[in-house]
């Protein structure tokens, strides 16, 4: 079975890439134009699976170069959908240039699933959907309030349209995966989060200023109203939420049929705390850190983390991986790419 991963030179597509390897029967191509990865990933791939992935160098906003990669694979059956840009801050600066991407990218996608009679898709959405919640931990029936930044609101736009399209296409069967705070790296060393810019997600600010790549860093407010007033997430390691999607996947074509659009949250179940995180960094690595208190950042929620026995129970998916794996596996990453 012929499966895109749009997105695959991306962090967790690429970590996906290697989970979906394992299971004998599919075959993997990817489209993802680097706009915010390098083509080195395929080479890093390779060696850990030893496939050589066919990517599709294309913006998939561009419906003409998004229709060529189904009219070279008319057997395509799934479309694992990663690409997106995901920078909060970025997109609260430029929110113009969220919508356009990570919308009309979907909607192509969309598009030529129903010319090409794809029925499988799983959609890469974020924790972002629940807003600034109070009510914790969140499961997927939590209402849903305001979303804090343009970023999230493509995902929660994304959602509903690919709700809306089951809708109308019954035999189209989608899931849609909240991610919580994906972060470490493959066991082996060779693939991680390779941010192209700056990072502005903690994990990879903290192993950067740790490889001295950036001098010091900023833990982004003090003021929030959690138990040491930083920021509290739920951190969950990249390749148990990558063999989610091979779960998911499974499950969309063992299901077909039944429910066609199903949302699923995947989170470990705890709240951590930016200075805990650093805490365990320092630990793991022996290191100190050095980081500075600074203002809050722009469409940062205070605390989130998520109920995720919904995945459990339907899925069988189980996070494995606690915070000093995860933080181990990032820094061994980092050392890597630094050549420390
Ligand atoms: N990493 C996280 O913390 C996190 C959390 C929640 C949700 N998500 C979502 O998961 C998905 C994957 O995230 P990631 O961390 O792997 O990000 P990433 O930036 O590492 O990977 C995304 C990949 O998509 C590619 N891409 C982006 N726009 C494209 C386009 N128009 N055409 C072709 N390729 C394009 C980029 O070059 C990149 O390689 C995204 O949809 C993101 O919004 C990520």
């Amino acid at each position: 079975m012929k499966i895109l991963i749009t997105g695959g030179a991306g962090y967790i597509g690429s970590h996906t890439i290697i989970e979906l390897s394992k299971i004998p029967g599919f075959e993997i191509i990817s489209a993802d134009n680097f706009i915010n990865s390098t083509p080195e990933t395929f080479s890093r791939i390779k060696k850990i699976t030893g496939r050589e992935i066919k990517n599709y160098p294309v913006d998939l906003t561009d419906f003409n170069a998004a229709k060529l990669i189904f009219s070279e694979n008319p057997d395509l059956a799934g479309i694992i959908h990663f690409a997106a840009l995901k920078a909060v801050g970025e997109s609260v600066k430029n929110p113009v240039l969220y919508f356009r991407n990570n919308l009309n990218s979907l909607v192509n996608l969309l598009g030529l699933s129903s010319e090409k009679k794809i029925n499988y898709f799983i959609f890469s959405s974020s924790c972002t959907v629940y807003g600034n919640i109070r009510n914790l931990p969140v499961s997927e029936t939590t209402p849903l309030l305001k979303t804090e930044s343009p970023y999230g609101f493509t995902k929660l736009a994304g959602e509903r349209l690919i709700e809306d399209f089951c809708l109308s296409n019954p035999l189209f069967n989608a899931i849609v995966l909240r991610y919580f705070n994906p972060v470490g790296a493959h066991i082996s060393g060779t693939i991680g989060e390779l941010p192209i810019n700056a990072p502005n997600n903690l994990v990879p600010i903290i192993t950067q200023t740790a490889a001295g790549i950036q001098k010091k860093m900023f833990v982004h407010g003090t003021d929030y109203p959690t138990r040491d007033g930083t920021c509290i997430r739920d951190y969950v390691h990249v390749s148990d939420i990558a063999k989610a999607h091979v779960l998911a996947l499974q499950h969309l074509i063992e299901n077909n049929g039944n429910a066609n659009f199903e949302i699923f949250n995947l989170g470990k179940g705890l709240g951590v705390s930016v200075l805990e995180v650093i805490a365990a960094f320092e630990k793991i690595s022996g290191m100190k850190l050095n980081y500075e208190i600074g203002p809050r950042r722009a469409g940062d929620v205070d605390a989130i983390y998520s109920d995720s026995s919904k995945a459990e129970k339907i899925l069988g998916w189980k996070p494995l991986a606690g915070l000093e794996e995860m933080m181990g596996s990032a820094w061994k990453w980092q050392k890597v790419l630094s050549g420390i």
